[in-house]
């Protein structure tokens, strides 16, 4: 049985905040996550081995392409904090062996040498040209001892950018993984067109191993997606509906997410959020139906959960908060499942 949770109103947080704060701190190891560590690992291994050896051969990258809502950032965040014998950028502590910044915007040349060197702590007080700027980015890289350098958001690199930039952009990157002195991999993580950056140059595609964050598939990725159900229903100390079992109740979930793994977490928080607030002791569809509702502010015609034909639904218009006259297709009247 569920225990009921009450508020504590001397810090204005009630115990529900505290556990949609445990949970949404959870991390799920889903199978792009797993293709990650083990490119991850290859790269890292590849370039500790050269390392010991002396050898400063060129360094390789991990492009994690994927939609927005796919998880990327979650993802190579947790990789980089958990990674063993990884040290990751810490105030205080000299040596960083991985970095990450997020692009800044406009992401020129200039820009992202000064976000880096901001953020390997030596800020640039005078204007200096792109060509000194990124000198003193790979003399700090190697001072710090930097292996990896994470850039999240990296298609901005390519989306606003003119061929020059970029292609100017293409070369300080592939300047860093072939400096003699301390090559450096890169990890890019970004929206798909991030791959026509990478593919705009074939010195710079053939040293990146892709790692796609496609779309859910409802065939092999129903069940883990069922257990991670289950598991955050524990944590919240919910039961499980019975119509949670019901076949169809993943495939909608999975589409009403727009078969995107981050956003199917974050239709689950709200649907666990809503059953703790109304104090229920179960999780069931009742709640995904409104936590659904809540967030794409659309009529029961619209909702993946309810919609008898729910794969006509545009689930990804909806949560971009598209009216639903503009969404794919018109709402029927009918075939609405009671
Ligand atoms: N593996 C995961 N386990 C738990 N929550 C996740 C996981 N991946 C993503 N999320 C959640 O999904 C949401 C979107 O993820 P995010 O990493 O921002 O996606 P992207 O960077 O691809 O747009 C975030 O709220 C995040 O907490
Ligand atoms: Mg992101």
């Amino acid at each position: 049985m569920s225990k009921k949770l009450f508020a504590t109103p001397a810090t204005g947080l009630d115990e529900i905040d505290r556990v949609l704060a445990r949970l949404r701190a959870r991390f799920f190891a889903h199978r792009h996550y797993r293709e990650l560590q083990q490119s991850f690992a290859t790269l890292l291994n590849r370039r500790r081995a050269d390392l010991e050896l002396g050898s400063q051969n060129e360094a390789r990258g991990i492009a994690v392409i994927g939609d927005s809502g796919s998880g990327k950032t979650t993802a190579v965040r947790r990789l980089l904090a958990t990674h063993p014998d990884l040290q990751v950028l810490q105030p205080g502590i000299e040596k960083a062996e991985a970095v990450s910044l997020s692009l800044p915007s406009p992401a020129s040349v200039k820009f992202v040498g000064l976000a880096c060197l901001n953020v390997l702590g030596y800020p640039l007080r005078r204007d200096r040209t792109s060509a000194i700027i990124w000198d003193l980015v790979q003399n700090n890289l190697r001072l710090r001892q930097t292996l990896v350098l994470h850039f999240d958001e990296a298609q901005d690199f390519y989306i606003n950018q003119n061929a020059r930039e970029m292609q100017s952009m293409i070369n300080t990157l592939k300047a860093l993984m072939q400096n003699p002195d301390w090559p450096v991999s890169i990890v890019l993580s970004g929206m798909p067109q991030l791959r026509d950056l990478i593919n705009m140059d074939p010195q710079l595609a053939r040293r990146f191993t892709p790692v796609h964050f496609t779309k859910l598939d409802p065939a092999q990725d129903g069940a883990p997606i069922m257990k991670m159900v289950a598991g955050y229903a524990e944590a919240a100390r919910l039961e499980m509906g019975t119509d949670l079992h019901d076949r169809s109740f993943v495939r909608r979930l999975i589409h009403a997410a727009a078969e995107e793994f981050g956003l199917t977490v974050e239709l689950l928080l709200s649907a666990i959020e809503i059953a703790l607030r109304a104090g229920k002791s179960q999780l069931c569809r009742s709640c995904f139906i409104q936590a659904f509702a809540r967030r794409s502010g659309c009529m029961p015609d619209f909702n993946p959960f309810l919609r008898e034909d729910y794969t006509s639904i545009n689930a990804r218009l909806l949560l971009l908060g598209q009216v639903p006259d503009e969404a794919n297709p018109e709402p029927k009247k009918k075939g609405r499942k009671k």
